[in-house]
């Protein structure tokens, strides 16, 4: 039998490539029924005139037991919640809680958001970060941080997994591994992404003769990514506890003891997707780029979405364009005892809709990389 997966949202750059990866998904394995897309200002348009790439499949057989192919993207609140297995979330950051609260009535429904709603477990940290109070604080505890690779035993329980940002998920496979390696404390992340990782809305800064041919810095007080990749850090260092069994966890207020903080600078790139990390961090003592590459293999065995770079060559975001993969490399820096990491992956693909189906295949119980076809469109 399908599943009947509801994609909301969908109109959006992350919603729209859920939608692709879904599409590709029917073609492979036959398994998904794309019951319901939704959105909000454009809710009673066709999928085919807001989004023309899915022009021709929209009538194809690929979607031949859909009486209408495609459905009409229609508000959230009109979708038959009844009859829903899984819902993607590709909502704005802040419109999510609300509506996570209504559908969580519904309860054989499992929810996979890729807003940044529920992604931190400290509501203080939350409302540092997001300027206001957590809206649905008794739902935080049931959500799991969707770094698939690092959360695997959780996400398969879970019935609300939080889908981690973009440069959080570049960033994280990069350095969770390294973390009991390396001086925490010297950690400084340089970070590019293409035009998409800032969503389809409209916005004069955003605007093509704003972004090409230029290449500069933002958020330079502070992205709210960080918050993420010092939690990750903090739970990989175990300050907390293991990080499957801490996934799920939410406190309210901040612990006593020193936090702690890493460097972050994000770029934006004229380029429509990608992103890549530059991690310029201090190897504790007795430590090597071989011993790094251990812990990557030992981390990273057996993850299919996972690829080491080891014979000289640096992760390329193009090679990696409409895939759920992450690239990593590691060399040793002209000062000794440091090294540079790089971590590339697609802002779409691993950094939203390609890590939330293989949360999905995680959630069902399925090989994580089940029905996706994983080949990059280069160039
Ligand atoms: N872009 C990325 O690379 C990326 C990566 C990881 C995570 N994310 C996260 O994923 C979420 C979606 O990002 P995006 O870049 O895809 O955004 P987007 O392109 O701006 O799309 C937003 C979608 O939400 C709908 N929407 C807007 N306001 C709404 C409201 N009040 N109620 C219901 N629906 C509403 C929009 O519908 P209309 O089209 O009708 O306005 C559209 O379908 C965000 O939380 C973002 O942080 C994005």
């Amino acid at each position: 039998m399908s599943l009947r997966v509801a994609i909301l949202g969908a109109s959006g750059y992350s919603g729209a490539e859920l939608l692709r990866y879904l599409s590709l998904r029917r073609a492979i394995s036959g398994d998904v029924e794309i019951a319901a897309v939704t959105a909000s200002q454009r809710a009673g348009a066709s999928v085919a005139s807001v989004l023309p790439q899915f022009r021709q499949s929209a009538g194809s057989s690929l979607f031949a037991d859909l009486p209408n192919g495609l459905p009409k993207f229609s508000r959230w609140q009109d979708v038959d919640w009844q009859s829903i297995d899984i819902a993607f979330c590709a909502l704005p950051h802040g419109t999510t809680q609300e509506v996570i609260t209504e559908l969580w009535r519904y309860s054989s429904l499992r929810i996979i958001d890729l807003s940044a709603d529920f992604r931190l477990s400290s509501f203080a940290d939350y409302e540092h970060w997001y300027g206001k109070a957590h809206g649905a604080p008794q739902l935080q505890g049931e959500a799991v941080y969707g770094l698939s690779e690092h959360f695997r035993a959780s996400i398969g329980k879970a019935r609300l997994v939080a889908n981690p940002g973009c440069y959080a998920t570049a960033a994280q496979l990069a350095l969770l591994p390294l973390a009991p390696l390396i001086d925490c404390s010297s950690i400084s992340i340089d970070a590019k992404s293409g035009v998409t990782g800032a969503g389809r809305s409209l916005r004069e800064e955003f605007l093509y003769c704003e972004i090409n041919e230029d290449f500069r810095a933002y958020s330079l007080s502070g992205h709210r990514h960080v918050a993420e990749i010092e939690q990750g850090l903090e739970l990989a260092l175990g300050s907390s506890a293991s990080s499957d069994s801490a996934s799920s966890s939410a406190s309210s207020s901040s612990s006593d003891q020193p936090r702690l903080r890493v460097s972050f600078v994000p770029h934006l790139v004229p380029m429509d997707r990608g992103i890549l990390t530059t991690s310029y961090l201090r190897l504790r003592a007795g430590e090597s780029v071989s011993s790094c590459l251990a812990a990557y293999d030992n981390s990273y065995s057996g993850s299919a979405f996972i690829e080491i770079c080891r014979d000289g060559s640096v992760p390329s975001v193009k090679l990696l364009r409409g895939t759920n993969r992450c690239s990593l490399a590691i060399f040793a820096d002209r000062r000794p005892g440091w090294i540079v990491v790089f971590s590339a992956i697609d802002n779409l693909g691993k950094g939203a809709a390609g890590m939330a189906l293989q949360n999905m295949n995680l959630m069902l119980g399925l090989e994580e990389d089940y029905g996706f076809a994983d080949t990059a469109l280069v160039p």
